[in-house]
């Protein structure tokens, strides 16, 4: 067979089954081609693959990984050199030596934080040639269970949402038509010690009125969408307790003047000995009047679907 005619039959091979490490020789090495999204506090495997062809040899190799220009992990002179490794990364990166002589130098990264997001790089150099390549990698923390606060004034009442997650969500009020709320809605940022977003998103409406409303929380690096249904039932049961209020203010001066007038009696009494001790009437009627009178109009919650509030 002629020098033309192999080349050739190896070149249309080559195009046909796309062997192009092998046919042209190349050093190709392979990492995620989508942006990595780890999870916050958990382990991620940072992939990197390169081609052995049957001819490995671990002394000669060396694997640096980077973030930016940070080492997060190099290994050379068959293991791993943590000397210039970044203090950040420190304890936190492993090879996995086993699977390096089958060309996969991946990473793992433990206990990852929002600090970690960035642009890493995968430099491998071989007998049989040498590559970096780099890609981006995020951190996200799925959003928690939001935690619900209710405060009711004369005239409104306000649903306050909190919850805790990682990147900064995209938050909605939804009336019973679907139809987005700005009015009377406020969403606040803040950011943990963890570095994670504490979301609180309140929302105030005039009392008096029924209403449906929806909350919704969505990370878009987790594809996460908390919707959590409220239903404001502004019930009769407000109007009794605000006239039992009233009648109770209108009582006031006949229950001062009762204890009082208890207060005397037993006062007569005791001076007259004929009454073994103290009496815990006077108390008991204070505490009646408490329990008629609530102190506070705060209810809070966590939630899993929703919640009728009754105010
Ligand atoms: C590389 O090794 C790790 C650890 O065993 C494994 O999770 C990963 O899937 C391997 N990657 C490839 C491409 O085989
Ligand atoms: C928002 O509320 C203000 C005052 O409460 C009102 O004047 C305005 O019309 C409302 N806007 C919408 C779009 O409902
Ligand atoms: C709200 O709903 C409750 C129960 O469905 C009903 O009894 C009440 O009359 C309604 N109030 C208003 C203001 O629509």
């Amino acid at each position: 067979m002629s020098w033309d005619l192999r080349r050739t039959i190896i070149s249309f091979l080559c195009l046909f089954f796309k062997l192009h490490s092998f046919c042209n020789g190349e050093f190709e090495i392979k990492v995620p081609s989508a942006p990595l999204v780890a999870i916050h506090g958990h382990s991620t495997v940072l992939s990197c693959t390169f081609p052995v062809n049957g001819a490995f040899d671990l002394g000669s190799s060396v694997i640096t990984w980077q973030r930016h220009l940070e080492v997060v992990h190099s290994f050379y002179h068959s293991r791993d050199q943590l000397d210039l490794q970044s203090r950040r990364y420190a304890s936190r990166t492993s090879l996995y030596h086993s699977e390096l002589e089958r060309g996969n130098a991946s990473l793992r990264l433990d206990r990852t934080t929002p600090e970690d997001a960035g642009e890493y790089t995968c430099a491998i150099s071989t007998l049989t040639g040498s590559q970096k390549k780099s890609f981006p990698v995020k951190i996200a923390a799925f959003y928690t269970e939001p935690h619900l606060q209710v405060s009711t004034s004369p005239q409104s009442v306000e649903l306050k949402l909190t919850s805790r997650g990682y990147p900064a969500p995209k938050v909605r009020w939804l009336d019973a038509t679907g139809a987005e709320l700005s009015n009377g809605t406020q969403t606040q940022l803040l950011t943990d010690t963890q570095g994670l977003y504490v979301v609180s998103s309140s929302l105030t409406q005039e009392r008096g009125a029924n209403s449906t409303l929806t909350f919704l929380l969505w990370n878009k690096d987790l594809h996460q969408e908390i919707r959590r249904e409220f239903s404001l039932l502004a019930e009769a049961a407000i109007v009794l307790r605000d006239e039992s209020r009233s009648a109770l203010y209108a009582l006031l001066p006949v229950a001062i003047l009762t204890v009082l007038g208890i207060l005397g009696i037993i006062l007569f009494l005791k001076k007259s000995r004929c009454f073994p001790g103290p009496d815990s009437t006077a108390t008991r009627e204070e505490n009646t009047s408490l329990k008629t009178a609530p102190q506070s109009s705060e209810q809070e919650q966590k939630l899993k679907n929703g919640a009728t509030v009754l105010y």
